[in-house]
């Protein structure tokens, strides 16, 4: 107990097994001179999609996950790459490894799976990035933070460009996301002035694409499983709040650019797809596109539902040279062969 709290006190300050300034980076000790990468989060949708990339990039990948959110089914095809080692680990905890870059994706990310334990998704966001900049820290490795467009809260500001400071109620349901991930952030910026670690902020944008839960309430894998199993589509509303989608190869190549830019740019960098569509034209899409004989159905509004979202990609443009290239209707074809050729495999029940 004693040695569990002296480490949680070492990591909150950040020391720990140094590795000496002298020393060079992991990379070139080791024999093959591979990037050592670390993705909190793995087996979550995004993150399974990116240690894929990563993987062919030519880096070796260490994954780590407590599968609250994440389905091994996701790194499934991974297990078996020499380059690729999966942790089970929950981030509230301190992480001793030795890495080159942290890809710091670890969090509950839809409003049903991040209001079950409100107290767990705030502590995933703060303890979460103490540990894991602790870990940069000590090992001297860049890491990059997966924010969120929620920062911004219910924006007086359209579009959102990085500059707007957001407008979030501190105390309602979606505090412990919206107010996690903005404590992040800001540990993430003093970390930089104070300690001189190497940071990048993403701030995400709705994301989707195969990987994504069934059943986390998200809109799109919402509308996809209602029109395939022929039963109405829930909106919520009139259907008119807008919201802008980003397919999850966009994505992944947004924040893969981030990672690689010099060490002076450190976000935030939105990612997301400024096309902005109503809820309900999307729901109407995904009808079109799947034949389905459903119906869209109006439910009351959840508290704190943002009217309109929608990037300011312009710092993502000039940095990156990074902006969206697949088009909805093309992402959601994808994304709906995914989920059809899993409930055809028996994966999905009602
Ligand atoms: N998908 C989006 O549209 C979107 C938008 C904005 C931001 N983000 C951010 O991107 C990241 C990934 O989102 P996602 O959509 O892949 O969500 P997800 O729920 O599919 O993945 C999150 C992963 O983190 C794991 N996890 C949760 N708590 C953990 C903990 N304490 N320790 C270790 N692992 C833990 C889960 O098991 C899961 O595998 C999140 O940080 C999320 O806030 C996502």
């Amino acid at each position: 107990m004693y040695l569990s709290w002296f480490s949680d006190i070492l990591s909150h300050w950040g020391v720990g097994p140094t590795r000496n300034d002298k020393e060079a980076p992991v990379s070139e000790r080791n024999y093959s001179a591979r990037k050592r990468v670390l993705v909190t989060g793995c087996a979550g949708f995004i993150g399974s999609h990116l240690c894929r990339r990563l993987l062919s990039s030519g880096a070796e990948v260490l994954g780590v996950d407590n599968f609250f959110t994440g389905d091994k089914e996701n790194i499934r095809d991974l297990l078996g790459n020499s380059l690729f080692e999966l942790m089970r680990h929950d981030v509230t905890f301190p992480l001793y490894v030795e890495v080159d870059q942290i890809y710091n994706l670890a969090c509950p990310a839809s409003p049903i799976h991040y209001q079950y334990d409100p107290v767990q998704t705030t502590k995933t966001s703060v303890h979460g990035a103490i540990n894991m900049l602790g870990l940069a820290k000590r090992v001297k490795a860049t890491i990059l933070q997966a924010s969120t467009s929620e920062v911004y809260g219910d924006p007086t500001v359209h579009p959102q460009p990085e500059e707007y400071w957001g407008n979030v109620n501190p105390l309602g349901t979606r505090a412990c996301y919206d107010e996690g991930k903005r404590c992040a952030e800001t540990l993430f910026f003093d970390y930089n002035r104070q300690h001189s670690v190497r940071i990048k902020v993403a701030r995400i944008f709705n994301t989707y694409g195969p990987n994504m839960h069934p059943n986390d309430g998200r809109v799109v894998s919402n509308f996809v499983v209602q029109a395939l199993r022929d039963q109405n589509l829930t909106i919520y509303g009139d259907g008119t709040q807008t919201r802008s989608f980003c397919y999850v190869d966009d994505l992944v190549e947004g924040i893969m650019r981030l990672m690689a830019t010099e060490e002076s740019v450190t976000g935030p960098v939105n990612l997301g797809n400024p096309e902005e569509f109503t809820i309900r034209q999307l729901a109407e899409q995904v009808i079109k596109l799947t034949g389905s004989k459903s119906k869209i159905q109006e439910h009351p509004l959840p508290a704190d539902d943002p009217r309109q979202r929608q990037p300011d990609i312009r710092r993502a443009r000039e940095l990156l040279d990074w902006e969206p290239t697949v088009p909805l209707v093309e992402g959601l074809q994808k994304t709906i062969a995914y989920f059809e050729d899993r409930m055809q495999g028996g994966d999905f029940s009602d």
